[in-house]
């Protein structure tokens, strides 16, 4: 499996990463313990080794961390661990100790998933919005504090707007800090608003790394679906059949002829395509069963030539 940076960071990750907001979900066969301990180790024994969760993925508040804390058995050093903390838009158990941005809640934060994890160290530490009400001078300074007692070893920055990523970029750089290590955004062959807008050459532009979140449009691009069928036993078909309903079938399916004219699968291709991209670090898809994480670690391979990728990008314009 080929290592990657992440920007700055002290480590370097598997560029086939997993998603981990699958780990608690109802309806999944990830929602159990069971189910997530297979994944995991599926994903260990593949050579992924990244791991990207939340405080608030799985439903109920911090069950994804949770059951990932208890799924290590052993192996906690052979992964490289990423949560987040501080998404704006829900009410949290911390919420009384400030705005989500704010030194004494990211610290609480912290504690908290490290508790969870079962772990000593966070390895990326990610804001997961933008907290407009608290100067990022605090929230950072904060996060560098953190770097400093060994509680994580790096911070990242996700949904921030290309401006946002500069301002955080100055700040660090005037307390001496250590640089952002990564930006989290959606990028997607469908949802390539990054590319469009500034916020993935101003990742670029400050040195981090990039985590592409929904690589895989929630599953589109697994190849399992077509213009007929949708998979009832599949998140799109569980929650959001409009995904497929309204996916652009006459691209989808030429795509698919051009991957079967270059003898890949639709999922190599399009693991390929955001890893010919030497910002991005880690490829974050999610996975709900151990075939699906075994699967894409070996569809992570394939690199399409320039011209392959240009007919992918004629395919889904920016
Ligand atoms: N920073 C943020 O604000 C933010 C927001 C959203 C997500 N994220 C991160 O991005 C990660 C990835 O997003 P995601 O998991 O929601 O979407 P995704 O990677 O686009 O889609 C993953 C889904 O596709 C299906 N799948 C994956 N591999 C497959 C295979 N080989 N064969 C068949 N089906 C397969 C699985 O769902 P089914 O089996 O159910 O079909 C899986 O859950 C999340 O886990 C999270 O860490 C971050």
């Amino acid at each position: 499996m080929e290592q990657r940076a992440v920007g700055t960071a002290p480590f370097t990750v598997s560029a086939m990463g997993l998603g981990c907001n699958n780990f608690g979900r109802m309806g999944t066969a990830s929602q159990t313990q069971e189910g997530t301990d297979a994944v995991i180790a599926a994903a260990l024994d593949a050579g992924v080794t990244f791991f990207d969760t939340a405080d608030l993925y799985g439903g109920q508040w911090g069950l994804s961390e949770t059951l990932m804390g208890h799924a290590w058995k052993g192996r906690r050093d052979e992964a490289v661990l990423a949560t987040k903390f501080g998404f704006t838009e829900v009410a949290t158990p911390l919420d009384q100790l400030g705005a989500k941005g704010s030194r004494a809640y990211l610290r609480a934060a912290c504690e908290a998933s490290l508790e969870r994890l079962q772990t000593d160290r966070i390895d990326l530490f990610q804001q997961h919005q933008p907290d407009p009400s608290t100067p990022l001078e605090e929230t950072l300074g904060a996060l560098a504090e953190l770097v400093d007692e060994g509680k994580i070893l790096a911070y990242g920055v996700s949904q921030f707007t290309a401006e946002q990523l500069r301002s955080a970029d100055a700040v660090v750089t005037g307390l001496g800090a250590p640089g952002v290590a990564s930006s989290q955004d959606e990028l997607s062959l469908v949802a390539r608003g990054v590319e469009t807008d500034g916020r993935l050459a101003a990742a670029e532009e400050i040195g981090a790394g990039f985590l592409p979140f929904f690589p895989l449009a929630n599953g589109l691009f697994t190849g399992k679906f077509s213009r007929t069928e949708i998979p009832a036993d599949s998140r799109i078909g569980r929650q959001r059949p409009h995904i497929a309903q309204n996916a652009d079938w006459d691209a989808m399916e030429a795509y698919q002829a051009l991957c079967e004219e270059w003898g890949v699968t639709m999922l190599e291709a399009t693991l390929g395509w955001f890893l010919t991209r030497p910002v991005v670090s880690s490829v974050i898809a999610g996975a709900t069963r151990p075939e699906q994480v075994t699967q894409n670690a070996a569809s992570a391979q394939w690199r399409p030539s320039p011209e392959q990728a240009a007919q992918i990008d004629a395919l889904f314009p920016a």
